[in-house]
């Protein structure tokens, strides 16, 4: 790939933007050098991750009290966005939906495309123009890899390229999903060292769970982390991520049963099969017991591990789970709005505002 200017993209065809490196993809994704589009994981180092749960933690604290709640509404009253959400969605659709109420920030939303002049025949790169009319920031779940991304560049050529986030795409990244799984794990680890050194195991679905590619790539941001990944033989993670975590020289091991790894790790990460990507019930014949958490589990597992899952569930962890501390799944699902407001903080530029707050 000959050198593109990077930070903007607005001089490139589509195919010079698709084969640019991730490099240059994460400089065309800010703005000013800060971050704008969110994308994919790699554009997040252990500098903003860390910058963001600072953040997300002083919402939270301002929160907490009625004046402080109020202070927050009025920060960006004067923004809106727009939820663009094709794909089926209930946490990621409600924890941006609170983030923007927490904000002041206006929202508007198509999630039933047969309700858009898509059906029409619009094409989705107008109805992203369109949005653009309105708004002052798409976020957006989209079954197709790689649209969100087309959807900024579109916008990058256009008087009005505002931010995209990537709420979900196809089975390929989950961005914002990673980000409150990171910051699942520091308030989980925080006390104990945080989440270097720390070995994580995910289970399930990996060729087709995309939260489990965002978060791997994530924990590079940490020296020592071990990955551990549980599937089943024919749903292993796919090569581009083991590649990548062996760039960074972040260990992986790939095991075939749970129970293998329980008494070792410092945090399971459950993920149901995604046979909504089936193209002919090939999912239905798996066995799923071997990469299910059972009550009997709980007995193997370290006292001080993290039970995680991005969910939505199905049978992969028994409800009689849910009661053990180990279980951080729906403290997981709450801290997505806390993140995913920080997150719209800073892309909005005003974290030197929410940091200083006194009342
Ligand atoms: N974790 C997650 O993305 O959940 P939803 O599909 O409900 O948004």
């Amino acid at each position: 790939m000959e050198a593109v200017e990077v930070n903007s993209n607005n001089h490139l065809t589509w195919d010079q933007f698709e084969n640019a490196t991730t490099d240059q993809k994460v400089d065309f994704f800010k703005r000013d050098g800060k971050i704008f589009d969110v994308l994919i994981s790699q554009q997040f180092n252990r500098d903003l991750l860390e910058e963001l749960i600072r953040i997300a933690d002083a919402i939270r604290k301002i929160a907490k009290r009625k004046k402080g709640m109020d202070w927050l509404q009025s920060l960006m009253s004067h923004k809106r966005a727009m939820l663009y959400f094709v794909q089926p969605s209930t946490r990621t659709f409600l924890s941006f939906l609170n983030a923007c109420h927490i904000l002041g920030i206006r929202s508007s939303e198509v999630r039933d495309p047969s309700t858009s002049s898509e059906v029409k025949g619009e094409t989705p790169e107008d109805t992203i123009r369109t949005f653009s009319s309105y708004v002052d920031m798409i976020i957006m779940r989209y079954p197709k890899e790689g649209f969100a991304e087309k959807a900024s560049f579109v916008l990058n050529q256009t008087d009005r390229p505002i931010p995209i986030i990537n709420a979900g795409s196809g089975k390929d990244q989950h961005p914002t999903q990673a980000l409150l799984d990171i910051y699942t794990l520091h308030r989980s680890f925080d006390d104990m060292g945080g989440i270097e050194g720390k070995s994580i195991a995910m289970v399930g679905d990996l060729l087709r769970g995309r939260t489990v590619r965002s978060l791997s790539y994530l924990l590079t941001n940490y020296p020592k982390v071990k990955i551990y990944y549980v599937s089943p033989p024919q749903l292993r993670m796919g090569n581009d991520i083991k590649n990548f975590l062996k760039s960074k020289s972040t260990p992986f091991f790939e095991v075939d049963s749970i129970e293998e790894i329980l008494p070792i790790v410092d945090a399971v990460y459950m993920t149901r099969i995604q046979d909504e990507w089936d193209k002919n019930g090939e999912s239905k014949d798996t066995n799923y017991d071997r990469y299910s958490l059972l009550e009997k589990h709980m007995n193997v597992m370290k006292k001080t591990a993290i039970i995680m899952h991005p969910l939505p569930r199905r049978n992969e962890i028994d409800v009689k789970v849910d009661s053990d501390p180990r279980a951080m799944y729906w403290r997981q699902e709450r801290n997505g709005m806390w993140i995913r407001a920080a997150l719209l903080i800073k892309i909005f530029g005003y974290e030197e505002v929410v940091m200083t707050y006194s009342d």
